[in-house]
């Protein structure tokens, strides 16, 4: 049997990176993936091992109509839904005093908005699972600060915030809800930090009591186990997973 069995995954951010690594490990432990994302995903379908699982749409998750559009797709491609992982997020660094309105608003409108209606649109379905699950990536800047990252490390501060909520809320429906908390994780998003800043790359490894980078396929174990029965108790928690960078000195 396994892990995911005949579950139904929506996977937003799912184009590249660490959502992408998630469809692969979703589809491999027995799931049927709704893949999500604001670029083509030809590439996903064009790898999977298992073309049969895998269902996409193509989709700017900021987008009014974009939570029913999605929601839609999940009843029509997957006839229902067990589990929703937002993680299609961007980064950004900016002091405060160089932060205007609108590069604030874009990045709570995606890291955290879009994640708000997609959780509070989803609850209908995932009320008909007897295993629903909600996983938001959010971040170690969900816990802790830095200079440069009010906007993003906001976001992922509200995403915290919003999912002990959902769990609070959703618990007597059997629903749980986490938020997963990666590190440093090599993908496109990083390495365009790092071209700018190279400086980032020895940083983070050195800050890393493991002694190296994250890769997308140390994040989405974590999501399976949450979204697995072996997860069927944790609830409104945040998973950290960042080769013990975070540590106090
Ligand atoms: N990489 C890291 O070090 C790191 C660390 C902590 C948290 N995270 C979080 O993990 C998540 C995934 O990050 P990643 O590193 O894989 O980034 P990534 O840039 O490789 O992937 C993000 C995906 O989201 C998609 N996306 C962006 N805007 C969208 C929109 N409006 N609608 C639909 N899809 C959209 C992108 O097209 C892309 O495929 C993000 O929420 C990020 O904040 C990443």
């Amino acid at each position: 049997m396994q892990l995911l069995q005949d579950r139904r995954a929506i996977i937003t951010g799912a184009a590249q990176g660490i959502g992408r690594a998630m469809v692969d490990s979703f589809v491999e432990h027995g799931a049927t993936v709704l893949a999500i994302d604001i670029k083509p995903l030809d590439a996903l379908h064009k790898n999977a091992s298992h073309p049969e699982k895998l269902h996409s749409l193509q989709i700017d998750i900021t987008q009014a109509t974009a939570p029913e559009r999605i929601m839609h797709a999940a009843n029509e491609m997957l006839g229902g839904l067990d589990i929703l992982v937002n993680n299609a997020g961007i980064a950004s660094f900016m002091p405060i005093t160089e932060t205007s309105d609108v590069a604030w608003s874009e990045v709570l409108e995606l890291n955290l908005s879009s994640v708000f209606r997609l959780c509070r649109d989803a609850v209908p379905l995932l009320k008909s699972s007897d295993s629903g699950r909600i996983i938001n990536i959010g971040s170690v800047m969900s816990t802790f600060g830095g200079t440069g990252l009010a906007a993003y490390a906001a976001s992922k501060h509200g995403v915290a915030g919003l999912t002990k909520c959902l769990a609070s809320e959703l618990g007597e429906f059997s629903i749980t809800a986490n938020f997963i908390q990666p590190g440093a994780i090599l993908t496109d998003i990083t390495r365009g930090s790092i071209r700018q800043y190279p400086e980032m790359e020895t940083f983070w490894r050195n800050k890393a009591a493991l002694g190296r980078w994250g890769e997308p396929a140390d994040i989405a174990p974590v999501a399976v186990f949450l979204a697995s029965d072996l997860g069927a108790f944790v609830s409104g928690t945040g998973v950290v997973a960042d080769g013990a960078a975070m540590q106090a000195p």
